[in-house]
């Protein structure tokens, strides 16, 4: 591990990255040390298309479950995200007005998609945004939330997909040009993992594997997967695909989780991948995760708030998979 690492880094010094520190934000989990997390991506449509079917059994869910907070996979917003930091009509009819549930009225810590790239892509860090609505917490486009128990690596991959590069309408400010920005993005990131002593998960928007519409993401497979296999990464939860789904790794112990399913679902479309399908829900829904220590407990919800699949992983043997149902 130590040595694909330092191979890992000389590489990246070729291009010279400025390594910087992640942000961190500090969420301390419940008094006896677990954690409950509940996922959602693709959701912002004026809670169109079940988006607010899925808010209130994120409510439910979220009440049984005692959830400390919720993670965004990104999409946020559609079609164009944000138009600037001043539309908070638009921001409060597609969030706040949306996930009502006193249950989720925890910090909900968000990465970006491609959709809110397409509209004004710093207005999400915006403190105008999070006096209209305090839990929105966005620090930076890639940042890490530190619970004790686990780490979340929320990684802004939208720069990592070069189709995106030739098309005009994409905000890239602070961002170009994409290859240092992806280089330190890519240094920071390894630093963060070594130095990290939590039970590890990333998350992204881009699926890594994905057996939806838009399929795996060929550029993080080629950057970002040597990364989570390094470092014994657990999971990569991502977005991007609207639908809900579990993959294993043919060759690593990570497992792929979408949770993609806040709002338009992409019924029927699939497309092939190589690495193991576990669980494939093309309608909508979202995730739960309980975290202890020694055990992870995950199940995805469909609109009614049935669990359609659930899952334990077990820390002391990473690569096992315990009780599936
Ligand atoms: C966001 O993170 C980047 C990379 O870590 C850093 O260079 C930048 O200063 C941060 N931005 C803010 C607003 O803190
Ligand atoms: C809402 O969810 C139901 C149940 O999954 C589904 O039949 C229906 O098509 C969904 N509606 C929309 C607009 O996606
Ligand atoms: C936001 O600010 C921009 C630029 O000042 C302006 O053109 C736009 O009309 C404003 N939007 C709203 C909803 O106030
Ligand atoms: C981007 O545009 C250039 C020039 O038109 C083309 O050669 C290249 O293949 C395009 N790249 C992608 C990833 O679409
Ligand atoms: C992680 O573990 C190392 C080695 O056991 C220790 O030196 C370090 O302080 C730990 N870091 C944190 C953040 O707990
Ligand atoms: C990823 O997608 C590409 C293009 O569809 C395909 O050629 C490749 O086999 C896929 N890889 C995996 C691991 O599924």
């Amino acid at each position: 591990m130590v040595a694909t690492a330092i191979v890992l880094v000389s590489a990246l010094v070729l291009l010279s990255p400025v390594a910087a520190e992640l942000q961190r934000v500090q969420h301390s989990p419940k008094e006896d040390g677990s954690l409950t997390v509940l996922a959602v991506g693709d959701w912002g449509r004026g809670g169109q298309y079940n988006q607010t079917l899925v808010a209130e059994q994120m409510g439910v869910v979220g009440e049984k479950l005692a959830a400390d907070f919720v993670i965004s996979t990104g999409d946020n917003f559609y079609n164009d995200g944000l138009p600037g930091d001043n539309d908070t009509a638009f921001f409060m009819a597609s969030f706040t007005d949306i996930y009502t549930a006193s249950s989720i009225q925890k910090p909900w810590y968000i990465v970006l998609g491609n959709h809110d790239y397409t509209g004004d892509a710093l207005a999400r860090q915006s403190p105008a945004i999070r006096e209209v609505d305090s839990r929105w917490t966005s620090v930076n486009k890639s940042f890490i939330v530190e619970a004790d128990i686990v780490d979340f690596f929320l990684v802004d991959t939208s720069p990592f997909v070069l189709k995106y590069w030739n098309e005009s309408k994409f905000d890239w400010r602070n961002v170009a040009p994409r290859d240092t920005y992806i280089a330190t993005l890519l240094q920071d990131l390894d630093d963060a993992l070594a130095a990290s002593n939590a039970t590890w998960k990333v998350v992204g928007h881009h699926p890594v594997s994905s057996g939806c519409e838009h399929g795996n993401t060929t550029e993080l497979r080629e950057h970002l997967l040597p990364l989570l296999k390094a470092h014994g990464v657990d999971m990569y939860l991502n977005g991007h695909d609207h639908c809900l789904q579990r993959i294993s790794s043919v060759d690593s112990p990570v497992e792929f989780v979408t949770s993609g399913g806040g709002s338009k679902a992409w019924a029927g479309k699939f497309k092939a991948t190589t690495d193991k399908m576990e669980f494939l829900y093309d309608g909508q829904g979202f995730l739960s995760m309980e975290l202890t220590a020694a055990e992870a407990r995950l199940a995805f919800y469909d609109v009614s708030g049935a669990v359609l699949h659930s899952w334990g992983l077990a820390k002391s043997a990473p690569a096992s998979i315990s009780n599936v149902s």
